[in-house]
């Protein structure tokens, strides 16, 4: 798979896909372990997700980045949810500060965590373009090395707002919500078959495959993370890795078919 600043650039979500269910995930990060993915987003939000990835990365940790986060606006209960991590994960790649929530406060003792060693990188995320001026202000203290946004055919606002100040900033892009979110309303209505067509040259088979390489078109991002519940669709999106860059004309096919 095609790597870039994160590593591969196919990660995979877990909200809302195997929660506390340990087996379901050892299946599904397994498989997306071995089709090239190495990036793991999760969350304390996303019940006992974290958890449950964590048993999945028994023995398969090395060489893997978990990218999960602190989710609360109080700091005791941040370092709580973050020596959760050290047990479940040992050290965390990407700590990230969940929707902006208290980002000032966490921030200072998240920075002291990446001195030591224990985080490699701190990152911000938030899924509302109605939060861009505080994210935007957020990055430009120059003290985030990660930044976590959506991006689709029907939303770009981060395009005009985030991606050029994180492409300035040299920091690091992770998309989350490629499919549109839970329930995956941008995978509801596939195109027929014969409209992907002009894409299979490029590596591309599916309409998911579609949306995740319009994704990734974009230099400026690094990795996007698609959830799923079943071991075979993590195998599909991580395929999307391999496949060639889409040009212009493509990414305009994958807009029309999308209805955007
Ligand atoms: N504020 C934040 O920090 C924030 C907010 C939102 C999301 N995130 C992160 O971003 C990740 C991705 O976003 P998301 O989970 O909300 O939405 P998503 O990845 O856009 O969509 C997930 C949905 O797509 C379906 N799906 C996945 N692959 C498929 C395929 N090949 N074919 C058909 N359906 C497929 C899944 O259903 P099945 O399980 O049935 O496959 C699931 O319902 C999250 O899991 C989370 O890690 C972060």
């Amino acid at each position: 798979m095609e790597v870039r600043r994160l590593g591969p650039v196919v990660g995979l979500g877990t909200y809302g896909t195997f929660d506390g269910d340990a087996r379901l995930a050892r299946e599904v990060v397994g498989a997306a372990l071995d089709a090239g993915v190495r990036l793991f987003d999760s969350s304390p939000m996303y019940g006992g997700a974290e958890a449950s990835l964590g048993a999945a990365l028994e023995g398969r940790r090395e060489g893997t980045v978990v990218a999960t986060k602190i989710w609360t606006p109080s700091v005791e209960e941040g370092k709580r949810q973050y020596e959760a991590h050290r047990r479940w994960y040992e050290r965390v790649e990407v700590e990230q500060v969940h929707n902006l929530v208290s980002w000032r406060e966490h921030l200072r003792w998240l920075e002291r965590e990446r001195e030591e060693g224990h985080i490699d990188r701190i990152g911000v995320t938030h899924y509302a373009a109605s939060a861009f001026d505080e994210l935007e202000r957020a990055l430009a203290t120059g003290r985030f090395d990660t930044v976590q946004v959506p991006l689709t055919p029907f939303e770009r606002e981060c395009e005009r707002r985030i991606l050029p100040l994180a492409e300035e900033q040299g920091i690091a892009v992770i998309i989350m919500e490629p499919f549109g979110g839970t329930g995956a309303p941008l995978l509801r209505r596939p195109p027929p078959g014969d409209a992907l067509a002009g894409l299979r040259p490029l590596g591309i088979e599916t309409w998911a495959q579609a949306l995740l390489a319009w994704i990734l078109a974009d230099p400026r991002v690094d990795v996007v993370i698609p959830a799923t519940s079943r071991p075979e669709r993590a195998q599909e999106n991580a395929a999307a890795g391999e496949a060639r860059h889409l040009g212009p004309d493509e990414r305009a096919l994958v807009e029309r078919l999308a209805g955007a």
